[in-house]
Formats: structure tokens, C-alpha cells, sequence
């Protein structure tokens, strides 16, 4: 497992590798790859998110976003990961662990994306079954949840693969592309994954 450290006084982030992909949190560098992967991809991620703010994919929006997202790791809230090919250094794609609850919960949050580009490659399947063991290891996670929409197929089959337990259905759950939408709910517990 290596670490690096951010730029400012934050503890050590993860950067698992594996399956020739590294998973790290963003950087200004990463602005460039970041929005013209997003914006080529529009159409295709755009039915499964929140709606984007007007100026999500200008600079100072991308700035704004890693400001938050260095408050949030620095908080233990939130660690924002993006996925890259090691071979060519290209952003294929993101994984976001949110709402980390700690004390008798050591739970969190995952929500993921993949490039239109680069989807139906293996590439979530493969970047999930590289950060799980981090989050269950170096961040102590005892729960890792999910939520996803029915009709998102390819989302379902990439937590099943996973590991992921389905636990219900819950009603009206997010505001996602603007309407309050039914999710199914997943969990995944350590054990699963050694099972
Ligand atoms: C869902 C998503 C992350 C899947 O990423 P991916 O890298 O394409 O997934 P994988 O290539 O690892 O696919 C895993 C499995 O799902 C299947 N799959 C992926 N997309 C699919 C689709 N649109 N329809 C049917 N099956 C699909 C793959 O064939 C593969 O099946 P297999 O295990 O039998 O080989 C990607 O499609 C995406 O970003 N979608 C838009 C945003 C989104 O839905 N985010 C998640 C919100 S909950």
C-alpha cells in the first residue's frame, strides 16, 4: 500500500494500486484529464448524478471541489479517489467514500464513476477490488454501504461482483438528474470479502 502526502498539513492519503490502475486523490494537475473525461462523457453519466452545478467543470469549480475535499479528508468525512491506467497515466474514472461515520458505526459511503470511454472494460470492477481492503484496513471500516438505482444495470452487476449484499429498497431515497429516485441499498461487511 503506498501513501503520499497532500501538499498542505493533511495526514497521509491511500493510493492502493493494483490491476494495473492507481487510485488517488485529486490534484489541481488532474483539472485537464478531469474535465474533458466528464464533459465527454456528459450524456452518459449525467442520468445517474446529481445534477451538476453550472460551473462544475470550469477550474475555479474544480479548485472550489478540491478545497472541500481537503476539508473533508482532513475531517475524516469523505476520501475522493480517482481511478488512473498505470500504464499510460490516463483518468479512466472516480471512486468518492462519503459520510464516514465512526464511534459504533465504521461505516461510509461509496459513489463511482467510469469514463464513457472506458466503461464496460472490468475497470470498476477491478478499481473496487483494489480500494476495498484499504477501507476495511488502513481506514478501519467496518461497513461499507452503496446505493443505486433498479434500472442501473451495470451498477447493480458491479456491486454483486463485488461482494455487495443487497438490504432493501429505499423509497425516493436520492435527488438524483433532478428527481427523487427509488435506491436499492447494498452492504458490504469485511467478512463478505474473505468469505
Ligand atoms: C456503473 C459503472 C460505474 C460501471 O463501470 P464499468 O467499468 O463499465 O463496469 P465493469 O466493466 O466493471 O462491469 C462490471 C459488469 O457489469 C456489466 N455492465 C457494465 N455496464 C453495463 C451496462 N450498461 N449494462 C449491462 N451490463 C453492464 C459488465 O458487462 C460487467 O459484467 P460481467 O461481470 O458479467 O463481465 C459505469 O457504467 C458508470 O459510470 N455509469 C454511469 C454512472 C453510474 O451509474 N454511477 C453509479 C451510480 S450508483
Amino acid at each position: 500500500m503506498a501513501l503520499f502526502r497532500l501538499p498542505s498539513n493533511a495526514p497521509p492519503a491511500l493510493a492502493p494500486r493494483g490491476s494495473g490502475l492507481v487510485l488517488r486523490a485529486p490534484q489541481m494537475a488532474d483539472f485537464i484529464q478531469w474535465s474533458q473525461l466528464r464533459e465527454s462523457s456528459r450524456g452518459f453519466l449525467t442520468p445517474w448524478e446529481p445534477i451538476w452545478p453550472s460551473d462544475d467543470l470550469t477550474r475555479s469549480g474544480f479548485r472550489r471541489r478540491l478545497r472541500r475535499y481537503a476539508e473533508d479528508i482532513a475531517d475524516d468525512k469523505s476520501y475522493p479517489f480517482l481511478i488512473f491506467r498505470e500504464d499510460t497515466g490516463a483518468l479512466v474514472g472516480g471512486i468518492t467514500l462519503a459520510n464516514v461515520r465512526r464511534g459504533i458505526v465504521q461505516a461510509g459511503t461509496i459513489g463511482y464513476w467510469i469514463g464513457q470511454p472506458y466503461a464496460r472494460q472490468g475497470l470498476m470492477t477491478a478499481a473496487l477490488r483494489v480500494l476495498l481492503p484499504s477501507l476495511f484496513g488502513e481506514l478501519h471500516l467496518h461497513r461499507v454501504e452503496a446505493a443505486c438505482i433498479p434500472t442501473n444495470v451495470g451498477s447493480v452487476r458491479v456491486l454483486e461482483t463485488a461482494g455487495f449484499r443487497r438490504e432493501g429498497l429505499a423509497k425516493r431515497y436520492l435527488c438524483i438528474n433532478g428527481v427523487w429516485q427509488d435506491h436499492y441499498l447494498y452492504g458490504l461487511l469485511h467478512e463478505y470479502l474473505q468469505a
